[in-house]
């Protein structure tokens, strides 16, 4: 494997690098033939996608960034979303959001579905039942 790489790095890729048809000046990229153009095509590629790599690892607006937020909309004027719910006040149970997406706060409304679709996520709601007496 060594022996392969060393080979590889030494004289293969040197020579393949000195025989792609780079002109020696701006003039000579229009007398490139069709194959000229062909054999660019593969080191292109691979300096392109190298490239973006690098884009993606280094560049901070290159990919979208996970917000660090779980709550987008309920009550952000409170600084700490706290709900008292007397479990008296559960008929027979009730199921209580835990996704954030809820129209219907602090219960479910199924909105975690629709999330649970789209990211792939198995978000879903803590149901409290009231014991049988
Ligand atoms: S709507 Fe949020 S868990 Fe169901």
């Amino acid at each position: 494997m060594a022996g392969f790489f060393h080979g590889f790095v030494r004289e293969s890729l040197p020579n393949y690098l000195s025989n792609l048809p780079i002109p020696d000046t701006f003039g000579g990229w229009f007398r490139l033939g069709f194959k000229d153009w062909l054999s660019l095509v593969p080191p292109t590629a691979i300096v392109a996608g190298l490239g973006y790599t690098f884009y993606l690892a280094f560049c901070p607006h290159g990919r979208p960034q996970p917000s660090a937020q779980a709550n987008h909309k309920i009550r952000k004027n409170e600084a700490k979303v706290v709900d008292n719910i007397d479990i008296e006040d559960i008929a027979e149970k009730a199921a209580f959001c835990r996704c954030w997406k809820s129209a219907n706060w602090p219960y479910c409304d199924g909105s975690h579905g629709q999330h649970n679709k789209e990211t792939g996520d198995n978000l879903g709601p803590v149901v409290v039942r009231k014991k049988a007496a």
